[in-house]
């Protein structure tokens, strides 16, 4: 691969202990992918941020690299956290847990990345422009810019992504290359999509057909932003799928080739069955939002429709920061409080320890949580749209 002559600078630890560690890494990877040089990346968002995912043994890297001095190069957004950073006493989260999420959290802002927790980073001031390079690691998110932006990335691991941060490139290998963003499969689509959670069954669905290739659809004739972000975190954990195309609605639709792929067509009994089969249970203990992060927009469909009502069961709506702030001032957070649900910020369903907190049973209308609670969370799902989970509650 090539290098300029402040990369092989970097490699000879030029710049510090950590940058070449790091730089050694982004050589290795682009070794293994055949990239041909390395490109300087717009921004970076780095995963594997909550102490449940990386453990001790996470931390105490993180804390080391803190402790040398290392800094970021570009503008650095940080993945959620286990627990709301202000707010997690008030909601239940574990003392212990807390301690040992914060060293985390001090670890990366040490590192000058910002505390932004959120995989949602283009709603919370991190917006890449289309075609930019950037790095990311949260699968939604890498969905999210490399298909509706049209910014390009791949899906970056965590040691990946902040080794990109650390070092302000990353090889130029896969998703950066504009051969290998053609699509492999015509998906057409045959059903109404009316919910987010319809968009996130069709994601789910086609995500298994899929696995990691990249589908063309045609037949969505109207989709907003969040219903994308929904289609595209729920193939990307159901799948692989790191980039899609929809037909007059995303940037690159036009200008790939979409000639003689395999045709798939999905209907609304696909979709029906898929529901089906990500319910497992009846009655939820909670009902959780906001997978991948609510929008503006999400949070105040949800307090509209339990404005004066008064919740059976508790509501979570996860969320950013930056988003949350909004929905205090616009007073769409206390119109869900009275009615006994949270907006909760910085955390989700899935990366918080919400096993440890006295629940079992887990309603989202979320195809990405639905296919992770199971596993990750040791929860029963229920998966239904909005609509229906508030029967369920209300
Ligand atoms: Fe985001 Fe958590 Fe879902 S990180 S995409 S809300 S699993």
């Amino acid at each position: 691969m090539y290098l300029s002559q402040d990369e092989e600078r970097m490699l000879q630890g030029e710049f510090g202990e950590v940058v070449q560690r790091m730089f050694r890494l982004l050589v290795r990877l682009g070794d293994i992918y055949g990239a041909d040089k390395m490109i300087p990346v717009g921004s970076v968002q780095v995963a594997g941020v909550s102490y449940k995912s990386i453990g001790e043994p996470g931390t105490l890297y993180l804390e080391d690299v803190a402790s040398k001095g290392a800094k970021t190069q570009v503008i650095t957004f940080l993945n959620p956290a286990g627990m709301d950073l202000e707010n997690w006493k008030a909601l239940g989260f574990p003392k212990n847990f807390a301690k040992n999420q914060l060293r985390i959290i001090d670890a990366f802002k040490q590192m000058g990345i910002i505390i932004t927790t959120t995989c949602t980073p283009y709603l919370a001031g991190n917006l890449p422009r289309f075609r930019e390079h950037i790095a990311w690691s949260e699968s939604s998110a890498v969905s999210f810019s490399n298909s509706v932006i049209g910014a390009r990335t791949n899906r970056e691991g965590g040691p990946s992504a902040l080794a990109a941060s650390l070092c302000g490139r990353t090889p130029r290998y896969g998703f950066h290359v504009w051969e290998n963003r053609q699509p492999a499969f015509h998906i057409h689509v045959e059903s109404n999509l009316t919910y987010n959670a319809d968009f996130g069954a069709l994601g789910y669905h086609v995500g298994k057909i899929v696995k990691d290739k990249i589908p063309y659809f045609t037949g969505i004739t109207n989709a907003d932003t969040d219903q994308l972000k929904a289609l595209g975190a729920a193939m990307a954990a159901s799948g692989a799928v790191a980039l899609y195309h929809v037909e007059g609605l995303t940037p690159e639709a036009d200008l790939v080739k979409n000639e003689g792929l395999e045709k798939i067509t999905v209907t609304k009994k696909n979709l029906d069955d898929t529901f089906d089969k990500l319910n497992e249970g009846t009655t939820p203990d909670i009902v959780i939002l906001g997978c991948p992060h609510a929008s503006l927009r999400e949070i105040a469909v949800l307090a509209g429709k339990i404005k004066g009502k008064h919740l059976r069961k508790p509501i979570w709506i996860c969320t950013s920061r930056m988003m949350k702030e909004a929905a205090d001032r616009m007073g769409f957070s206390q119109t869900i409080e009275a009615a006994g649900g949270h907006v909760v910020a910085d955390t989700c369903m899935v990366v918080s320890p919400i096993e440890d907190m006295g629940y079992k049973q887990i309603g989202v209308d979320s195809g990405k949580a639905a296919n992770y609670l199971p596993g990750f969370c040791k929860q029963k799902v229920n998966f239904a749209n909005i609509d229906r989970l508030l029967e369920k509650v209300l």
